[in-house]
């Protein structure tokens, strides 16, 4: 079968090439998964690098790429019972791939008729529930969104309207999406408004301030994010695109009575417990909905895994417009 490997950890630019590995053969308790699609996260690109943390790393050389994707059951491991046929969403390795053989413990079965670009996006669906919720944000609070044009932020938006929540999408440049149809109240183009950002959020919030900050980018902005946070706000951090650093000063946070908090997918350690189902449930019933928009930039052919990840790896300011996809079958 084909698949996009590497055999040295380096820029996902660099070290990644495709070529023919042996099929898988389903262990005990394993499935077989004939992929259907697979997504390219920023997620990728860290596993690529090495810069997840235990046990997420990599086994080189040989490691096929990929972290996520959609595909059907088509054979199963001795001990394994998901039915042959049945649609999954993987988060786990070995995705950029014609097939792969996964613990059916780690994957998630959906319904056949869910869209299986959005089965592809369980896992950014899944954070994104996480830190909406975890943000304890209560309905008409606002609420801050960095990297809003990411695929991420782009579903924490959706999910935050859908609970009332006022959302401040922060861009370091207007992309060619149109964030207020994914839940933006207010829009800031940092390119525009950077140096400005906290007295043009004080001025949006009506001096009330932002209860919570859904972060992924850090540096000076972060900072000035927190200067416009309400007492007893939160910080989600989930993400660190930015290269800067960020400085405060402790006053800052504890006669703020701040939060901060780390967000890491809850199944990159430990695969989902049967009581995380109804939650999961929850999610893909608001995912599935024809309203709820998970738009796609790109879709690409395994052979064209040189454009694709360029695509995604290296974007130009404001460039973002969904999620870019390997179309495998
Ligand atoms: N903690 C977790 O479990 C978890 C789970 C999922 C995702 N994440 C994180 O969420 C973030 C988004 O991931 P994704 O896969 O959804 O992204 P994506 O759709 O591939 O989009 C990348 C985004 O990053 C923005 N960006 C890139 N470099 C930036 C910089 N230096 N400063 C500000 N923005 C920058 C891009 O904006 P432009 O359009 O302007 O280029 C774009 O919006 C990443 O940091 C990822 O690691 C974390």
């Amino acid at each position: 079968m084909q698949a996009i490997v590497f055999d040295k950890l380096g820029l996902p630019t660099e070290v990644l090439e495709l070529r023919d590995v042996k099929k898988p053969v389903p262990a005990r308790g394993q499935v077989l998964v004939k992929m259907l699609n697979a997504p390219i996260n920023q997620g990728d690109f860290l596993f690529i690098q090495n810069l997840y943390p235990e046990p997420k790393k990599p086994s080189l050389p040989g490691q096929i790429a990929g972290n996520y994707g959609t595909g059907i059951v088509i054979e199963k491991g001795p001990g394994a019972s998901l039915a042959e046929g049945t649609l999954v969403s993987i988060i786990y390795y070995n995705t950029w791939a014609e097939y792969a053989a996964i613990a059916e413990e780690w994957l998630i079965p959906l319904p056949s008729g869910f869209p299986p670009e959005k089965a592809a996006q369980m896992m950014p669906l899944i954070t994104a529930w996480d830190v909406v919720e975890g943000s304890k944000a209560k309905r008409g609070d606002w609420i801050a969104v960095t990297a809003a044009n990411s695929a991420n932020a782009l579903f924490i938006m959706q999910l935050a309207a859908h609970k009332g929540l006022r959302v401040i999408a922060l861009v370091r440049k207007l992309p060619s999406l149109n964030l207020h149809e994914f839940g933006a109240e207010v829009v800031i183009d940092l390119s525009l408004d950077g140096d400005d950002v906290s007295s043009r959020i004080r001025e949006i919030t009506a001096g009330k301030g932002i209860s919570a900050i859904l972060d992924a980018v850090g540096g000076p902005l972060l900072a000035d994010l927190i200067h416009t946070a309400s007492f007893g706000a939160k910080v989600i951090m989930y993400g660190g695109l930015s290269e800067q650093r960020f400085q405060l000063h402790n006053n800052d946070i504890y006669l703020n009575g701040l939060t901060i908090e780390p967000y890491i997918y809850r199944h990159f350690f430990t695969p989902p417990v049967p009581e995380e189902r109804s939650t999961i449930q929850k999610i893909i019933d608001i995912a599935g909905a024809p309203s709820f928009i998970a738009p796609i930039s790109g879709r690409y052919k395994l052979d064209e895994y040189k454009t694709a990840v360029r695509n995604s790896f290296s974007s130009t300011p404001g460039s973002s417009s969904g999620k870019g996809l390997f179309i495998i079958d």
